[in-house]
């Protein structure tokens, strides 16, 4: 079999990481090798560009300078790690890719979708995911969830309206990606956000 690319796809504090965990275990059960990966980062060279993108000390980055860097980290991640499981046949369940950039900078930082996606295409060299879940909570609710935790990094500080813009440039993009892109409320607790998430992808299994 070839390998299935799964994305996860939300706001900062949507419960992205932890429902992540419970995927891979869950595939796992059901005998497939499965890897779990993030963006920015996921290899060494990746994760060496996140720590230059999300640096607070980093306040005069352009703007597109921060969406190359990501598609910078992200061809690296595609190249040496997202290829090659797909190769293997493995299922890679991955935090956030493409629909981030186009969501973030595009949207976010207002540089355009049309751009964003140009530089994203010459960097991904046609791997896409099979499957998007989007998890769906508003950005006041899930930054509340984040920073009662720590001081968060350079883009989680971003004011409220940056994350509104965000949120609200998800749901404008869902139609782009219909039928491969699936909403779970990720406003409920972590086992039903998981029970939303399983049979989406118990959906895809059937229908390889
Ligand atoms: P991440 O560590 O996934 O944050 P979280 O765990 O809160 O989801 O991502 C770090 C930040 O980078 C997050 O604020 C979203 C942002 N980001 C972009 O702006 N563009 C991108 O292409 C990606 C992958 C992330």
């Amino acid at each position: 079999m070839k390998g299935l690319f799964i994305t996860l796809e939300g706001p900062d504090g949507s419960g992205k990481s932890t429902i992540a965990r419970f995927l891979a275990d869950y595939i796992k059960e059901k005998g497939y090798d499965v890897i779990t990966t993030r963006e920015p980062g996921g290899t060494k060279i990746s994760e060496d560009i996140r720590d230059i993108i999300l640096d607070n000390n980093n306040t005069s980055m352009s703007y597109v300078t921060e969406a190359l860097l990501y598609a910078a980290s992200r061809a690296q991640h595609v190249s040496q790690k997202i290829r090659p499981a797909i190769d293997e046949g493995k299922v890679i369940i991955c935090e956030r890719f493409v629909l981030s950039s186009l969501v973030y900078q595009g949207i976010g930082r207002g540089l355009g979708i049309e751009k964003v996606k140009e530089i994203n295409d010459f960097a991904i060299q046609g791997v896409e995911p099979d499957l998007i879940l989007f998890f769906d909570i508003p950005p006041e609710i899930a930054i509340r969830r984040k920073t009662k935790k720590n001081q968060g990094d350079r883009l989680e500080r971003e004011k409220l309206d940056f994350h509104r813009k965000v949120y609200e440039g998800y749901l404008s993009l869902m139609e782009v990606y219909e039928g491969k892109i699936k909403t779970i409320d990720a406003t409920k607790t972590k086992n039903d956000t998981f029970q939303q998430a399983k049979a989406a992808l118990d959906n895809l299994f059937e229908k390889i």
